[in-house]
């Protein structure tokens, strides 16, 4: 069977199981799952039941799906993501991405536990994406173009869309937190950067650096669906403190900032 024919066999099985078509989707990065619980009257849809879907296995990652209603409104969630790190290929790692958007989903909210590479920011700080560096060498869309979902060269100007940013702010500031605003670069992982390659991501321009999140919205813009990135800046990044890292620390911080995180995306579909 073809990719395409793949996305259009995934989505069929998932709609079968569905009410109603989730107007918007939601990746949850490691250790921001918890989100998934607050989704009202879910339909709960794991990975492996699901035809042509990969399965995670990063700790800290469920896999499954989770559609149902938030702030009022019919979302799909994924709680757990595929990363290039596990081996899987980009292709497989952006399959959910394709199939969400082929539910009907015109937004997407994309959330990573990422490392700090800006000094003004502290382990625990939410930050919204306002741009990306790919670094992985790597890009969901080479090869073919799929016509029917979006052209071949795409532009990437507003990659993360302007309004929702907007929106993000306004709900940052009607809950009393303290978003910060920047940019992430993207790293193959799955080693943490190097202190030099920190060093390298801050003369370029980055405020943090994590190991997901570019490959989905690439697909996302390619498909011409609406992105909000936000990052939980789980750790300074590699060399910034005189600290090793560890995926613990990175889960725990995830896992410290839920309130706030959680209350943050509410208000936001809240908005949109
Ligand atoms: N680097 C890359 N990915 C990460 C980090 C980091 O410091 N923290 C959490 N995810």
């Amino acid at each position: 069977m073809n990719y395409l024919n793949k996305i259009e066999e995934s989505i069929r099985y998932i709609r079968e199981n569905l009410k109603h078509a989730p107007k918007l989707g939601i990746v949850l990065g490691s250790g921001l799952g918890g989100l998934g619980e607050l989704i009202q009257n879910p339909i709960v849809i794991p990975y492996e039941k699901i035809p042509n879907f990969p399965i995670s296995t990063v700790e800290g990652h469920e896999g499954r799906l989770i559609v149902g209603e938030l702030s009022g409104k019919t979302v799909i969630a994924m709680q757990g993501r595929f990363h290039l790190y596990e081996g899987y290929p980009i292709k497989d790692v952006i399959f959910p991405t394709r199939v969400m958007i082929g539910l009907g989903i015109e937004n997407l909210i994309v959330t990573n536990a990422a490392g700090g590479v800006n000094m003004e920011f502290k382990p625990g700080d939410l930050m919204i994406i306002k741009d990306h560096i790919n670094y992985s060498g790597e890009n969901p869309l080479i090869g073919p173009n799929l016509d029917s979902k979006g052209p071949r060269f795409v532009d990437m100007t507003n990659a993360y869309n302007k309004d929702l940013i907007k929106i993000a702010k306004t709900a940052g500031a009607k809950l009393g937190l303290e978003l910060k605003e920047g940019v992430y670069m993207w790293f193959s992982g799955p080693t943490y950067e190097t202190p030099a390659e920190v060093k390298l991501a801050s003369i370029l321009g980055a405020d943090a650096v994590g190991m997901s999140t570019v490959p989905e919205v690439i697909v996302a813009n390619h498909e011409g669906i609406n992105v909000l990135g936000i990052s939980c800046i789980t750790n300074m990044a590699a060399g910034i403190l005189d600290e090793p890292l560890n995926h613990d620390d990175v889960v725990k911080t995830s896992l410290r900032t839920r309130e706030d995180f959680e209350s943050l995306v509410l208000e936001i579909i809240n908005s949109i």
